[in-house]
């Protein structure tokens, strides 16, 4: 069971009026080993575009950076574009930071085989909150690593933040390097929230399976589908859960009737515009960006300096 506070902010999402549930409730173990399969999965070209990107201007990107840089990656993850990028920009120092820890660990032992001579240091975070990171991780040439456009699932306002904190840990001779998904057709967009093969629907709905361990719930989660639509107004891919009866669900000190279609917020993906996101960056305290993009351009990556 989650602390005091956690459950009484987890219980108060459920009952808000447009009930809702903070994203980062997706990453459990399950939820972490499912979203690796998104990645992969055929609709889903976030991912293998921006892998794609580096692997395409990663030379530049080196060039720019240098070699012996200390590299901070938010929500790292597997580590598996660390991987990418450390073989290329050579680093003297790597700080993993992830929210859910039996997943980073494991990811950082992989990452401390693959380049031997590394100094890796596992950090588990919620980027919402403080980051600390451990006193002896040295402050000059900080390269902030932000991949996957996970910057897209908060909103801007929140997004702004979280870049000015971003620049706040790069001193003045740092840059960050960030994904970004961009605004392109909706059926693309929606079919890489919607695969085939229902990887995103399990995704989605092992939230609920979360929230019932943590909050002593009894979510059924046959009463509940996944739907993702893009938000065109709002510039946003948009994860609900919705009831597909009448149910009602309970916990230790609470409870909630819903009614059929009535449905859970789970997570919003922005998807910018390059002028939009440069814009933001500009804000944000970073005065000169360059950035690269697929030849569709479907997503770009932005390396921003102070
Ligand atoms: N930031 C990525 C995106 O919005 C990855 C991601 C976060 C995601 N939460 C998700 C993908 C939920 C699918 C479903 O696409």
């Amino acid at each position: 069971m989650a602390s005091v506070g956690l459950v009484a902010e987890i219980a108060a999402g459920l009952c808000a009026a447009q009930a809702n549930v903070s994203p980062k409730y997706f990453y459990d173990a399950a939820g972490s080993a499912l979203f690796e399969r998104i990645t992969r999965l055929p609709e889903y070209y976030l991912t293998r575009t921006e892998a794609k990107i580096i692997e395409t201007h990663g030379e530049e990107m080196a060039r720019q950076i240098g070699p012996g840089a200390t590299v901070i990656e938010l929500g790292a993850g597997n580590c598996e574009k660390a991987r990418a990028l450390c073989a290329m920009i050579r680093p003297r120092c790597f700080v993993a930071i992830d929210i859910s820890a039996d997943f980073l660990h494991q990811a950082v032992d992989g990452l401390r085989d693959a380049f031997p001579s590394l100094d890796v240091r596992p950090v588990v975070a919620d980027l919402l909150g403080e980051i600390v990171l451990p006193g002896d991780v040295p402050s000059a040439r900080r390269l902030v690593f932000y991949p996957g456009s996970s910057i897209g699932n908060f909103d801007p306002e929140v997004a702004l933040t979280l870049l000015g904190r971003m620049r706040g840990l790069l001193g003045n001779d740092g840059a960050l390097l960030i994904g970004v998904d961009l605004v392109k057709d909706e059926a693309v967009l929606e079919a890489a929230y919607n695969d085939a093969a229902g990887v995103t629907a399990a995704f989605n709905l092992n939230v609920l399976q979360h929230l019932n361990r943590l909050l002593g719930a009894d979510f059924d989660l046959t009463q509940w589908q996944h739907r993702a639509f893009f938000n065109r107004q709002k510039s946003r891919i948009e994860m609900h859960l919705e009831a597909l009866h009448e149910t009602r669900v309970a916990w230790p000190n609470g409870f909630r009737n819903f009614r059929r279609g009535e449905h859970i917020h789970t997570e919003n993906s922005y998807k910018y515009r390059i002028d939009d996101f440069a814009g933001l960056l500009g804000r944000a305290g970073f005065s000169n960006s360059l950035r690269w993009t697929d030849p569709e351009q479907w997503f770009a990556i932005f390396l921003a300096r102070p």
